[in-house]
Parts: structure tokens; C-alpha cells; sequence
């Protein structure tokens, strides 16, 4: 059994991670200021004997025994991370030194959820890890980009310096229940807007693409690079290589919904990527033939039914509220 620390344990992403290595029989640590995260999304684990929640913001130090730490605690949706972009940055930046320097003293192995906006508005499509990116240092995105590409840095910088043990990985938009219903993310806009019978937002003609995994897909990649040989330290690109237009994916969604809901078009906002596609053959390569398992049909089915289930709950607590 190995003591595990999550940090944003209690968001998205981290909330899956949680639940799957409980149940691989690991002792699990979900640290989380809840600015973006719920307590909702790990209610149904606080009887676990292992499992602990700690509120703590990582901008703060910590001091904590553990064997491995997951690092994901940043807000990762543009409304999100631009609502208050100096504390995204320390975030990003602070939460990654508190996190490093814990893993020296304790001798912890340390992953770091980077993401695909490391690449920016890229030039080269599909990405490589070894692409640099083509990111706007002085932009609207810039605290989070930035932030994520500091932190790699200070992961590889730890790492040479100090020899701590590392793993990064780049995550590409990954989808699925417990996403936030307002995050303002595309997969979250068009099923809400679907569900409630509103017309899908489109930016732009709708023609820039992007690939989308399923979470649980995301959540057995981290695993497998978490468990590699202590050399291989990443940065690993961790996404779908399917790439839609947002115009199919609206079309597919309001399909699966069986909505009557249209399309509205507004301008594109500023800086946003018009393609992202990973290149995966080195997580291909490095975690056991590791690649999406999961259909987009699938994963939108399940991520339908929890959007469909959540917001039949909040009409619910309207009503009850009302009366
Ligand atoms: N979801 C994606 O498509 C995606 C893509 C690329 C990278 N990522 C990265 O994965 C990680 C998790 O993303 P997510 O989609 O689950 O987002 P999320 O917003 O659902 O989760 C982030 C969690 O971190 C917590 N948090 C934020 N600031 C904190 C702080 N200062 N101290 C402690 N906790 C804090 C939030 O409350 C939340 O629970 C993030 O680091 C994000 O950058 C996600």
C-alpha cells in the first residue's frame, strides 16, 4: 500500500484519481482549497478507511509523509484561471516549488499535470514533445500557459539540481462526469446548452479542431507513467489523436441528446488555439502501447447522463428551495 497525495484532488480530474487508486488498495491524501473543486465530487469516499481530505491552498508550504504526489491543483478552464490570473500564476508557479520542495525533504516521487497550452497557438501539428510552442507571453491565457511552462521548468530544474524524482505529463482536453457545469469548457457548454434546450455556442466559424479523451483514459495514463523506471521522466503528451471541427461536435451532441436546440456564432476569443492534436507515439512507446480506449460516443454518453442527472438535482433543490 502506498501513501498518495492529490493535490486539486477534489476537482475534475483529480476526483477520478482519487477513486481509482483507492481502489487499487493505495492510501489516498486529496488536498484541495476547493476554489474550482467540490466536495460533492468525493463525498461518496469520505467513509473510506484511506481516504483523507486536507483543505490547504499550495501557494502555502505543507508538511506531510507520502510516497507519491499527484499535482493538479491549479483552476484549468479559461473563466476559471483568468477570474483571478495572479493567483493562477502562483498557483502554477508557488504550488510547484511547495510541491518540490516537499518531495526532496520526504524523498517523494512527483508528477506534474502539465498541459497541452504549453504548446500554445501551435505551428506544428500534431504536437511532439519535443515542439517548444508558440505561446503569448503577455496575453489573456499568458498566467495559465505560462504558469504550467514555469512549473516544468522548475520540475526539470528540481530534478537536475536536487535529483528529485519526476514525471510530467501533458494532458490534452480530456472530458467526462464531474466536470464543473459552468466551467465554460467546450464539452460542458454544448451538453448544458443541449440539456436545457438553448442554442450551442460556436466561436468563430467553428472550423478550428480540437481531440478530446475521456477521463478514465487520461487517469490510466497517469498510472503507467507514474509507475516507469525512474529515467523516464516526460514530458509525456497524454491525449486523443481524433480531431473534430467544433461544428461536428455540436452536431454530435445535440444528435445524442435528441435536443432541438440550434447553433449561434460569436467571434473567437483572443489567443485561442485554431488546432490541437497530441503526437502520443512516445506515450505509445513508454507506457505499455498506452492509447484512448474509450469512443467519443461513449464517453459523451456517460458525460450526458451525469450533466443530465446534475442539473435534474439542482431543479430539484430550486423547487424545494421555492417552496
Ligand atoms: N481537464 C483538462 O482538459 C485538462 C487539460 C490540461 C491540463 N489539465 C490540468 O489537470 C489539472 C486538473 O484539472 P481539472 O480539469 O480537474 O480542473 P479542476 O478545476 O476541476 O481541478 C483543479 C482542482 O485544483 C484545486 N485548486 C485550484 N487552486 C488551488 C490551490 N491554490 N490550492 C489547492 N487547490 C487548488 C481546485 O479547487 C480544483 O479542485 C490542472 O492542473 C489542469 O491544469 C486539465
Amino acid at each position: 500500500m502506498k501513501r498518495i497525495l492529490i493535490t486539486g484532488g477534489a476537482g475534475f480530474i483529480g476526483s477520478h484519481l482519487c477513486e481509482r487508486l483507492l481502489k487499487e488498495g493505495n492510501e489516498v491524501i486529496c488536498l484541495d482549497n476547493y476554489f474550482t473543486g467540490s466536495k460533492e465530487n468525493i463525498i461518496h469516499l469520505l467513509d473510506h478507511p484511506y481516504f483523507e481530505i486536507i483543505r490547504h491552498d499550495i501557494t502555502a508550504p505543507i508538511m506531510i509523509e507520502v510516497d507519491e504526489i499527484f499535482n493538479l491543483a491549479c483552476p484549468a478552464s479559461p473563466v476559471h484561471y483568468q477570474y483571478n490570473p495572479i493567483k493562477t500564476v502562483k498557483t502554477s508557479v508557488m504550488g510547484a516549488i511547495n510541491m518540490l520542495g516537499l518531495a526532496k525533504r520526504i524523498n517523494a516521487k512527483v508528477m506534474q499535470a502539465s498541459t497541452s497550452e504549453v504548446y500554445g497557438d501551435p505551428e506544428i501539428h500534431p504536437q511532439p514533445e519535443k515542439y517548444w510552442g508558440n505561446v503569448n507571453p503577455i496575453g489573456p491565457r499568458s498566467c495559465y500557459d505560462e504558469g504550467k511552462r514555469c512549473a516544468e521548468t522548475l520540475f526539470m530544474d528540481y530534478h537536475h539540481q536536487n535529483n528529485v524524482e519526476i514525471k510530467i505529463i501533458r494532458i490534452f482536453n480530456t472530458y467526462g462526469p464531474k466536470m464543473d457545469l459552468n466551467d465554460g469548457r467546450v464539452v460542458s457548454n454544448f451538453i448544458v446548452q443541449a440539456l436545457l434546450g438553448k442554442d450551442l455556442t460556436i466561436y468563430g466559424d467553428g472550423q478550428q479542431t480540437r481531440s478530446f479523451q475521456y477521463v478514465d483514459d487520461l487517469i490510466e495514463g497517469m498510472l503507467r507513467m507514474m509507475n516507469t523506471p525512474k529515467e523516464f521522466i516526460g514530458p509525456v503528451n497524454l491525449g486523443n489523436q481524433n480531431e473534430f471541427t467544433m461544428l461536428e461536435l455540436a452536431k454530435y451532441i445535440i444528435e445524442l441528446t435528441g435536443s432541438t436546440s440550434g447553433l449561434i456564432f460569436k467571434p473567437l476569443p483572443k489567443d485561442d488555439p485554431k488546432m490541437r492534436q497530441p503526437n502520443t507515439a512516445l506515450a505509445k512507446s513508454m507506457l505499455n502501447g498506452w492509447d484512448c480506449a474509450v469512443h467519443l460516443r461513449e464517453g459523451l454518453e456517460k458525460t450526458i447522463e451525469y450533466f443530465d442527472s446534475t442539473l435534474r438535482k439542482k431543479a430539484a433543490r430550486k423547487k424545494v428551495a421555492r417552496v
